[in-house]
């Protein structure tokens, strides 16, 4: 497939500002292609769940506008809504059923064809034969996610968003169903949008990220992409006595660019020329005592921090 043929859902000037005046989504664009996953990594209240509910036909835009498969949300609302799946970020499976019953009932719901040959098919591939008759009540936290997904491909979406699919999980169980996750991008012709909050989630599993901000996209591409902004290495400084002075005198010094940043006592400067030691002789050179010193490869918490001056919550 090629070029902007082959964008699957495509969203341009979408903003949400709520009945309370709550500016939720303030104007973002993107574009995800035929089998890719794309990941929205953002803080919470930055608007992920309120870009999906747009997505998904919950939330009416108040401005701008987004095409799932061609078909525009506000426009077509239950083509575009049959072209997709979702995994809210709540529990929505039905508790009192059996896992079996949950897949039933959807797939009625969905119309889905040769239902029983579908069901098998994803509760294989989900692992979930073993505790599918039992009421869904007696699941783990990481059992109901994999039904909830399990259930959300029965009807063969070209698109899937997943709203936090792994918050709230152990360690553990967290890796394996990234694990599931990254078997069924490379199995099925399916794109994924997916939100999180954890940025090496967002590093290992997605081909294109954008990270949202306060309703608005601050920068998007894929993860390396996104880190080679800021060069090969940096280096992080910590600072005792004014670090806003030695972010300044760094800068001056032709040490640091305009991509170095300050948060707290530490600054970061990216190293794209020299050596990653330059900074911290620099400020010995200039009297400013350094307590710490480390230079490592740059990652997207870095790019996150370096775009929103705060560290995301884990
Ligand atoms: N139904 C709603 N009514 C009013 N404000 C809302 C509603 N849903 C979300 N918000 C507000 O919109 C902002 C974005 O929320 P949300 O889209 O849930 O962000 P995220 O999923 O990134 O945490 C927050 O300030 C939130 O309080
Ligand atoms: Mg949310």
């Amino acid at each position: 497939m090629e070029g902007a043929a082959s964008a699957i859902v495509e969203v341009e000037g979408l903003s949400k500002t709520y009945p309370s005046g709550v500016e939720a989504v303030r104007g973002v664009d993107f574009e995800i292609r035929a089998g890719e996953v794309f990941g929205l990594i953002g803080p919470n209240g930055a608007g992920k769940s309120t870009t999906i509910g747009m997505l998904t036909t919950t939330v009416a835009p108040t401005r701008g506008r987004a095409r799932l498969c061609g078909f525009d949300v506000a426009v077509d609302p239950l083509r575009a809504r049959r072209a997709s799946a979702v995994v809210c970020q709540g529990p929505s499976v039905d508790r009192a059923l059996s896992g079996r019953m949950n897949m039933e009932v959807h797939a009625r719901l969905w119309g889905v064809s040769h239902r029983a040959a579908r069901i098998a098919e994803v509760v294989d591939a989900f692992g979930l034969s073993g505790i599918l008759e039992r009421p869904v009540a007696t699941y783990s936290g990481g059992q109901r996610r994999r039904l909830e997904i399990a259930r959300a491909l029965l009807s063969n979406p070209r698109v899937l968003f997943l709203d936090e699919p792994t918050v709230g999980l152990d360690p553990r169980i967290r890796r394996e169903l990234l694990d599931m996750l990254g078997l069924l991008r490379s199995a099925e012709e399916m794109s994924v949008l997916v939100t999180t909050h954890y940025l090496d989630e967002a590093e290992r599993l997605c081909d294109r990220v954008a990270i949202m901000y306060q309703g608005r996209l601050a920068a998007s591409g894929s993860p390396a992409q996104l880190r080679a902004r800021l060069g090969q290495s940096i280096a992080e400084l910590r600072v005792e006595q004014d670090p806003v002075k030695a972010l300044a005198v760094l800068r001056a010094g032709g040490v640091a660019g305009h991509d170095a940043f300050q948060v707290g006592q530490t600054v970061t400067v990216p190293v794209h020329r020299g050596s990653p030691d330059d900074a911290a002789a620099e400020l010995a050179r200039l009297g400013i005592a350094v307590t710490g010193v480390s230079t490592r490869p740059p990652t997207l918490d870095d790019v996150y921090l370096q775009l929103t001056g705060e560290r995301i919550a884990a």
